[in-house]
């Protein structure tokens, strides 16, 4: 339970996932939540995509859903606008990017500071950006991975909460290495979740702290090698 929520009739942090596509990461949060690991209540999950597979996902799930198109909207502060007025309809505790692929305005990663979460799918702070797993295999790296982090005003720059190495082996391509780090990413994305929920990661003068301890650069992390 979030520090401050601490109340007799506390009620569950709230989380609102944000997703554009297949919504692999959200549902393996959805699911860590319905099974009782997380304890938290899923308010609602949006997308800027109104095709985006995801949605039916949640819906099976039996979780509200919102759609705000960003084709709709003229520039990119209008679209963030409309998108921080839907999500504070819920007043989360925590705001989920799960596969949200959208540059965000610093006006709306400053209101959400310490308390939005993103899954990026490389050892961040190496390759911030797109075609994280070719780049990997272009430079030859025999190790790659997944980083969950807080949301900054610099793209996929804020401070690491938890990253999982995974081996890049030889003949890997970019899609058999996509799919050795999306396992991985299901894994992560609800330890995270989870120890927000509980109080226990946070976010203080940029950096992330766990049970009050900051993190090293990488944040904690798992060695799926081992
Ligand atoms: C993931 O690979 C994540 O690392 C990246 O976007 C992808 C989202 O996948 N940020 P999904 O929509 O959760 O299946």
């Amino acid at each position: 339970m979030i520090e401050g929520l601490k109340t007799e009739n506390a009620e569950k942090p709230r989380l609102v996932i944000l997703i554009s596509g297949s919504g692999s990461n959200m549902v393996a949060i959805a699911e860590a939540v319905k099974n009782g690991d997380i304890d938290a209540d899923i308010s609602c999950v949006i997308s800027n995509r109104p095709q985006a597979a995801g949605l039916e996902k949640a819906e099976k799930l039996g979780l509200e859903t919102d759609v705000l198109d960003h084709t709709l909207y003229p520039d990119r502060k209008d679209f963030d606008t409309g998108l921080l007025r839907m999500i504070e309809e819920y007043q989360p505790d925590l705001v989920v990017l799960a596969g949200f692929m959208r540059i965000l305005t610093p006006e709306f990663t400053r209101y959400f500071e310490g308390r939005m979460l993103n899954i990026h799918p490389s050892l961040l702070p190496k390759y911030q950006g797109l075609n994280t797993h070719q780049r990997a295999i272009d430079a030859g790296d025999d190790i790659h991975g997944v980083t969950v982090h807080f949301v900054t005003e610099e793209l996929d720059g804020g401070p690491n909460a938890i990253q999982a190495i995974v081996p890049v082996y030889d003949g890997d391509d970019a899609a058999s290495l996509q799919k050795r780090v999306q396992q991985q990413e299901h894994i992560i994305y609800p330890i995270a979740t989870k120890w927000f929920c509980e109080g226990r990661l946070n976010m203080k003068a940029g950096n992330a702290e766990l049970d009050g301890q900051a993190l090293p650069e990488s944040g904690v992390q798992l060695d799926s090698r081992s």
